[in-house]
């Protein structure tokens, strides 16, 4: 019973949420929808009792005048309204609501609705997108909610309609007799429950399946994305994945079929049990009519009501049943629109005024990552004055990018804090410090776009040709764009039209030009260089010592040759720090550092 009603509970609770929803998204739309809805649902019933009226009008005339062609006023009054009644239902319920309103509202739900989920998307945390629970979830909602939410709207229409027509035709049929419509009522019960029990199957048959539908996305992404495809070709893993797809694909589908199968044997039973009650009622109800209690006009109205209570019983229970199996989808919907911020906000957070670069502090910095016990930072302080160009040097997995992650506040740390001018991170305003952060990162984005968009996409507000230009010509790309006849206006990727595919350092420039068209006071970049030539390297750490020369610089590299030039260098071994100092004072000192700079020179000796 608590069951029962929790799901009721839950089902009102999404009927006002996707109304209110639907209600933000155009308004206007919905009311009109629902309005022409009700109308169609009285309608039929106003001319079923003006067909009734005029029967009983033809009859008692019949009786009383014999003159044939002297039609009275009233039945030719009676008889437009029956066909005025009529035409109104087709227009305003057959032809606007389901045809016209019902697809334009879908239509603008669909817009709205992706709106909001790519708007929530790209606002979540990095700790809830590296969660594999809320992985699940966002599976769950990513290939529904455009289905499942305007269906479940339409499901509620639908039974609002029902709703009044059935209350109409309740207080109709009650002036005869209250058992009737109270007795196609029951009768329609069976239908519900089974409509229930196959949409809580459906759903639970999803929901189980989730991590086995991730699996066959990425499996599926495997086979079809060009990267990919290069190597599994050249691999011969094609044959085995495929082996590993099908699989997959099979146990999905068998799981969905099975509820299906289950609710067939229960469609054909349902509608004879209420054909035959319908026969039941009206073979009660002959005698009186022989009898000449009830006018033809009133057996002609029950009868002809019956069958439309019956029908908006069926709709109704369909659309019930159908409302609660959407309903599963519209849950895990809202679920992930309402994921709380991990990374908080205070509500009157602090700037920081100038766009001068700040003083950073790692103040005794420990981090786990979410979900996880490692350590992966450990005591970690260290202070880089404004101004100032920092290495972080340190083996794989030392600990580099997530204190980069740490001072983009991607994360919040575990125990210590991180101070910007002496403010605590925690209490800084994010959109105000990003404003001072340039980042690249080791995978940074290659926008499908433009030369040009690619690089002022580092700063979207500032449109300056000339600045852009300039960027790309301290990043070293500007010979390899000019070479284009379109220059910079030269489509990138092989995703759309025209578009001409990048090395990876050439794509490595372009993303450094980004960060450079940005100038920000504080520039981190996490191996930008990797794959670009010797030679581009030596002109780009140039250019950076005059772009970044008061400003501050923080770089990750293994290319001691772009290290040795920055003024601090922080050496990270095991998410600890083990030196600090110059290039010469580290080199003096002989430890891990000068061991690091020695395996190395001496490969290109
Ligand atoms: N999102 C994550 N969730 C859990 N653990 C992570 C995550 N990212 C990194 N780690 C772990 O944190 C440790 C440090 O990783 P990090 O990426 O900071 O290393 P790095 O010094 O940048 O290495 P590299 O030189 O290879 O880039 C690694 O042991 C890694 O396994
Ligand atoms: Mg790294």
């Amino acid at each position: 019973m608590s069951k029962t009603k929790e799901t009721v509970s839950n089902l009102l609770k999404n009927i006002v949420r996707v109304f209110k929803l639907s209600w933000e998204i155009d308004a206007k739309l919905v009311f009109i929808y629902f309005l022409t809805s009700v109308l169609g649902a009285i309608s039929p019933i106003i001319a079923a009792y003006l067909f009734k009226i005029m029967l009983d009008k033809i009859v008692t005339n019949t009786i009383i005048t014999t003159q044939q062609n002297n039609i009275p006023l009233a039945i030719i009054f009676i008889l437009a309204g029956y066909f005025f009644m009529k035409f109104f239902e087709s227009a305003f319920y057959w032809g606007l609501n389901v045809n016209y309103f019902d697809k334009l509202l879908n239509n603008r739900l669909l817009i709205g609705l992706d709106r909001r989920y790519i708007k929530k998307m790209s606002s979540l945390d990095l700790g809830h997108l590296e969660s594999p629970e809320t992985q699940n979830l966002i599976t769950r909602v990513k290939f529904t909610y455009m289905e499942h939410v305007p269906q479940f709207l339409r499901n509620w229409n639908n039974i609002f309609r029902d709703l009044i027509s059935i209350v109409s035709i309740f207080i109709a049929l009650s002036t005869y007799n209250l058992w009737i419509p109270l007795v196609i009522l029951l009768v329609s019960l069976p239908r519900l429950y089974f409509k229930f029990k196959l949409g809580r199957s459906s759903y639970s048959v999803y929901a189980a399946s989730n991590p086995e539908t991730r699996k066959m996305w990425y499996i599926t992404d495997l086979l079809t994305d060009s990267k990919s495809i290069i190597e599994t070709r050249i691999f011969q893993s094609q044959q085995t994945l495929f082996e590993r797809l099908f699989k997959l694909q099979d146990s999905i589908l068998d799981a969905a079929q099975k509820p299906l199968k289950k609710y067939s044997r229960t469609l054909m039973l349902a509608p004879f049990i209420e054909s035959f009650l319908a026969f039941v009622i009206i073979y009660w109800l002959l005698p009186e009519a022989l009898a000449g209690a009830l006018t033809v006009g009133s057996i002609t109205f029950i009868v002809s009501t019956m069958e439309q209570l019956r029908s908006n019983i069926v709709s109704g229970t369909t659309n019930c049943g159908d409302l609660y199996g959407h309903n599963l989808f519209v849950n895990p919907f809202f679920e992930l629109l309402n994921l709380p911020k991990l990374i908080k906000e205070r509500k009157n957070s602090r700037s920081i005024a100038d766009t001068k670069p700040p003083r950073i502090e790692f103040k005794n910095v420990s981090f786990s990552y979410p979900n996880s016990n490692k350590k992966v930072l450990n005591g970690v302080s260290f202070t880089i004055e404004p101004g100032q160009s920092l290495a972080l040097v340190g083996i794989n997995g030392a600990g580099k990018t997530t204190m980069i992650k740490l001072l983009c506040r991607f994360y919040d740390v575990t125990d210590g804090e991180i101070l910007i001018n002496d403010i605590n991170i925690k209490d800084l305003n994010l959109a105000n410090w990003y404003s001072h952060l340039g980042t690249l990162f080791q995978d940074f984005v290659k926008y499908k776009f433009t030369f040009k968009d690619n690089i002022m996409l580092g700063a979207p507000k500032i449109k300056d040709e000339v600045r852009m230009k300039e960027a790309a010509a301290q990043a070293g790309a500007a010979d390899f764009i000019n070479k284009y006849d379109q220059k910079f206006e030269q489509m990138l990727g092989k995703d759309f039209e025209e578009g001409e595919e990048l090395s990876g350092g050439q794509w490595q420039k372009l993303a450094i030009a980004r960060a450079f068209y940005q100038k920000a006071p504080v520039l981190i970049l996490d191996e930008p260089t990797s794959a670009i030539d010797a030679e581009a390297e030596y002109e780009i750490f140039q250019n950076l010592g005059t772009i970044y020369k008061d400003k501050t610089l923080i770089m990750v590299s293994h290319r001691f040759s772009t290290v040795r030039n920055a003024g601090k260098i922080v050496v990270i071994d095991d998410g600890k720090i083990i030196e600090t100092g110059s290039h010469q004072e580290l080199l003096e000192k002989e430890g891990k550092y000068a061991q690091m700079f020695k395996i190395q020179a001496k490969g290109y000796k």
